[in-house]
């Protein structure tokens, strides 16, 4: 997926002019089958309506999303929602075309994730925003999305697990936001990790040296996705035939949750093009 920002990386004299930038680069550069999205400025600005006409009624089928930043409540989706509805039937889009993206970045979208999570069936992934987040929660900080030394643990962990169960909840792809030291690859690293620990499903890339690395951190690894293929038939073999539920497969006991920890993971696996070794 790439995104084409209007909001907080286009300065205020700029966001109209940016609009048009991002409709010629969705119609005019080649791409491949990536989704293309936009995300406009949140409705706490004057911009919001206008970039969604203009870049949404503009741009042609080519673009898939809409990611909406800094979402307080599921109402705020609802009016995104229907803006799109309008624009989609006046631009000749198919209804329902453009999907959203949710950005929780603040203390009230987070306390209201669950139903923002809920607000729409165009919606198709959550997002934290940790530079936002860290702001509007009065973190003593000046640089997002990175590590806190002196926190023992992860100052995010209540968030990033809160929008995770929202998210998962819903059926959204959840997504983790920006690390902000651009150059520092092994920080990026560590903290993608964390977050893929939990379960989330990638993290947004600043720079094109980030995407080979967090493409390695989200996906399985080659083991993983052999072992995942058989505990599969392991335990295929031991309900068909032996009619038993549970089975020690190697060290560990395997069961019918194991069955569907696998199954998610040759899933992912999949999607990040594996295939299973000697096949
Ligand atoms: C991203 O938008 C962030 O605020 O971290
Ligand atoms: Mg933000």
């Amino acid at each position: 997926m790439t995104f084409f920002d209007l909001e907080d990386s286009v300065a205020p004299a700029e966001k109209v002019a940016a609009r048009r930038k991002a409709i010629d680069a969705i119609r005019d550069l080649s791409w491949d089958e990536r989704i293309l999205c936009v995300r406009v400025n949140a409705w706490d600005s004057k911009w919001t309506y206008g970039d969604v006409i203009e870049v949404v009624g503009n741009a042609g089928e080519r673009l898939d999303e809409v990611m909406l930043p800094k979402v307080q409540s599921a109402a705020q989706v609802v009016a995104l929602d229907l803006l799109l509805t309008q624009v989609e039937e006046n631009a000749g889009l198919p209804r329902g075309h453009v999907g959203i993206e949710v950005q929780i970045e603040s203390a009230t979208g987070l306390i209201n994730v669950e139903e923002i999570c809920g607000a729409s069936p165009r919606l198709e992934a959550v997002v934290f925003g940790p530079a936002d987040f860290a702001a509007s929660m009065q973190m003593p900080m000046l640089t997002g999305g990175v590590a806190v030394p002196e926190y023992p643990g992860d100052h995010f962990h209540y968030a990033l697990t809160k929008i995770l169960v929202a998210g998962r909840a819903h059926g959204l792809q959840v997504i983790d936001g920006p690390y902000l030291y651009v150059r520092d690859l092994d920080g990026l690293r560590e903290l993608a990790t964390r977050t893929r620990a939990l379960g989330y499903d990638g993290k947004w890339a600043l720079t094109p040296d980030h995407v080979g690395i967090l493409n390695e951190v989200y996906s399985p690894s080659q083991d993983q996705f052999d072992r995942a293929f058989d505990i599969l038939e392991a335990y295929r073999r031991a309900s068909d035939q032996e009619r038993r539920g549970a089975i020690v497969f190697g060290d560990e006991m395997i069961d019918e949750a194991s069955r569907k920890m696998a199954l998610r993971l040759v899933a992912r696996g999949e999607r990040a093009g594996l295939r299973r070794s000697g096949s």
